[in-house]
């Protein structure tokens, strides 16, 4: 049986172990083209970006990037370390703003607003674009806390009841309920690294985000907490838009409707995940896919 068949095109239960992807057919784009092969752009798009370009202290990181994020879709962002995945994302909802020596140039339309737009405002964005880190930061407060500062200062709840059902749902979506229901008033970075993730994610549903970015939200997690991690992001995909990256290409195959994969600050590739992990178009995709490079 070839390997590509053990990737399943699911929502698998369990996760697996990252192994490379055998492909069925030979890429047919060299290695030295650089402009993005396959579909970019989606009908009605949630997100739309045009030549977006990165700046560090001058010096370039991701080039030109061209890419729709669509409607209730998860859209998995791979490639090697250093290549501008983390970078990509934090344009969406404006994080390298936080980033001194940073500059972003381009165009990020969301709703026929451009995003990154001096005039707008990053607080509502980053709640209607929430982003969960690689590394958990909780707030230096109690889990109650850390759910409910977002939809009280954005002003997302009635009264206390409602509040308290905001909570309640919201870690129960994130599969943390059963674990702090007991210690709610406990602080939020004495749980266990896997659990401070979780409650991550919680915190950011709780403010009904419309777009989500992770970025590698799994890798602290056990296979436990990542199954219910993307079983969450399935769920979310209903009525929202999630952009993730991941190292491990069997989750991007588990969760992803679309890949796309950026290569050295270039976006080399994008398609439906499924012909991305079996018909790669660019040999530099096959290359990384079949663990080749990276
Ligand atoms: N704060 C920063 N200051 C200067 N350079 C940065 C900064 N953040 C990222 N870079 C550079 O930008 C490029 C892209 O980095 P980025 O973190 O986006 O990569 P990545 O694809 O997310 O990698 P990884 O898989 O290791 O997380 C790299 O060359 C990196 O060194
Ligand atoms: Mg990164």
């Amino acid at each position: 049986m070839e390997q590509t068949e053990d990737i399943k095109f699911t929502n698998a239960k369990k996760a697996s172990i990252d192994d490379p992807v055998e492909v069925k057919h030979r890429a047919t784009v060299s290695r030295e083209d650089r402009s993005t092969v396959g579909e970019i752009r989606v009908d009605s798009p949630r997100m739309s970006c045009t030549d977006v370009n990165v700046y560090y202290s001058g010096q370039r990181a991701i080039k030109d990037i061209n890419l729709d994020i669509g409607n209730n879709e998860i859209i998995a962002m791979i490639g090697p370390s250093g290549c501008g995945k983390t970078t990509f994302l934090r344009c969406l909802n404006r994080m390298n703003d936080t980033i001194k020596g940073c500059e972003v140039t381009g165009s990020i339309m969301m709703d026929d607003y451009e995003i990154n737009s001096r005039e707008i405002d990053v607080v509502p964005l980053r709640a209607q674009v929430g982003m969960v880190f690689q590394k958990p930061n909780p707030f230096p407060k109690s889990i109650w806390e850390n759910i409910a500062f977002g939809p009280r200062i954005h002003g997302l709840a009635q009264d206390k009841t409602e509040l308290e059902e905001i909570v309640v749902t919201s870690l129960q979506k994130a599969g943390l309920w059963d674990e702090v229901k007991d210690r709610l008033d406990q602080p939020g970075t004495g749980l266990s690294g896997g659990q401070q993730q979780r409650l991550c994610i919680a915190r950011t549903i709780a403010v009904n985000p419309e777009v989500i970015l992770m970025d590698e939200p799994c890798s602290a997690l056990d296979p436990i907490a990542t199954a219910v991690v993307e079983d969450l992001m399935d769920q979310l995909r209903e009525n929202f838009s999630i952009a993730i990256v991941t190292h491990s290409m069997q989750q991007a195959a588990r969760v992803s409707q679309r890949t796309a994969y950026f290569h050295l600050g270039d976006l080399i590739e994008v398609g439906i995940t499924e012909e991305v992990f079996t018909k790669p178009k660019h040999q530099l995709t096959e290359d990384y896919i079949t663990g080749r490079f990276g």
